[in-house]
């Protein structure tokens, strides 16, 4: 594959991305647009690291969106392949600090309350349970430190999993929306990516858009449940989820809840 096969919009900004960094004529100078993709990268990534990832974002966003008629799976492989390719996104994509990647299956402290939970997050992580896991409880009880270790845990195995807290996903595609950006494409790319974790469900405070955004999201992404992994953690109660993500996260052939009913671990005597 080819610079020019990208097509058009994604060859501009590309371009324009460069020139407005490095002048027209250092551009053409490169001779970049006569390399095959690879080729491209490889220089990039040796000439001007910090211009790598989003040269390879732009490309692979080209990738997995410009194959619109594709089958949905395919097109949820392609984004595995072509992250793996070029190495894309960082492993995990978290918005917690670094430090809190610190919360391991390790360093959870198991106890009779929370052994459902940690069995099936591990299942979940290993993908040997359902490709749908929910975990609903008071604050807490462990919820966020477990889906971050299912993170981690899938990580160190060399995969990729995206962790996101509802409102930093929604912000993500409200920011896009406002920016005239494709907000499409970071739905799709949320519907489609082969391990997601949004954490605290229903915290946020969503406006109908928003609202409908995410309900397509996780309706996407029962349906394709089992090609791609969901995983979600929430303090609303059964009752309290909105009804349509309720009866996705509820449907016992592909998902599993878990409650959980343990005392609040910030409180404990330490
Ligand atoms: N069983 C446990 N072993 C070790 N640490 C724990 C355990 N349960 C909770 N913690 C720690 O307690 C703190 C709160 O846990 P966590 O953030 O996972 O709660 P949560 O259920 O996500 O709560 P919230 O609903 O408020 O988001 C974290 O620092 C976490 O590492
Ligand atoms: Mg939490």
């Amino acid at each position: 594959m080819t610079f020019s096969a990208l097509g058009d919009d994604t060859r501009l900004l590309i371009r324009r991305y460069f020139i407005a960094k490095y002048q027209k004529e250092w551009w053409e100078k490169q001779g970049y647009e006569k390399m095959s993709l690879s080729q491209l990268l490889d220089a990039v990534r040796e000439q001007h690291e910090d211009d790598y990832g989003i040269l390879a974002k732009l490309i692979v966003t080209k990738l997995v969106h410009g194959n619109g008629d594709e089958a949905y799976s395919e097109r949820s492989a392609n984004i595995a392949t072509a992250e793996r390719e070029f190495n894309v996104t960082p492993p995990v994509e978290l918005d917690e600090p670094m430090e809190f990647f610190g919360n391991t299956f390790a360093n959870f402290v198991s106890h009779p309350k929370v052994t459902e939970a940690v069995n099936a997050t591990v299942m979940w992580a290993n993908q040997t349970g359902p490709p749908m896991l929910l975990l609903a409880g008071p604050p807490g009880v462990g919820k966020t430190h477990l889906a971050l270790s299912a993170a981690k845990h899938i990580v160190d195995a060399g995969g990729n999993c995206i962790f996101k807290r509802e409102s930093t996903l929604i912000d993500s595609i409200r920011t896009a929306m406002k920016d005239g950006l494709n907000a499409e494409g970071f739905i799709d790319s949320y519907s489609t990516t082969p391990r997601l974790i949004i954490d605290d469900l229903g915290a946020a405070a969503l406006t109908e858009t928003m609202r409908s955004v995410l309900d397509q999201i996780i309706d996407a992404r029962w349906q394709h449940a089992g090609g791609i992994y969901t995983m979600v953690t929430t303090n609303l109660t059964g009752s309290q989820l909105p009804p349509r993500i309720a009866s996705r996260l509820n449907d016992a052939t592909k998902s599993k809840v878990v409650r959980i009913a343990a005392e609040d671990y910030r409180k404990r005597e330490r």
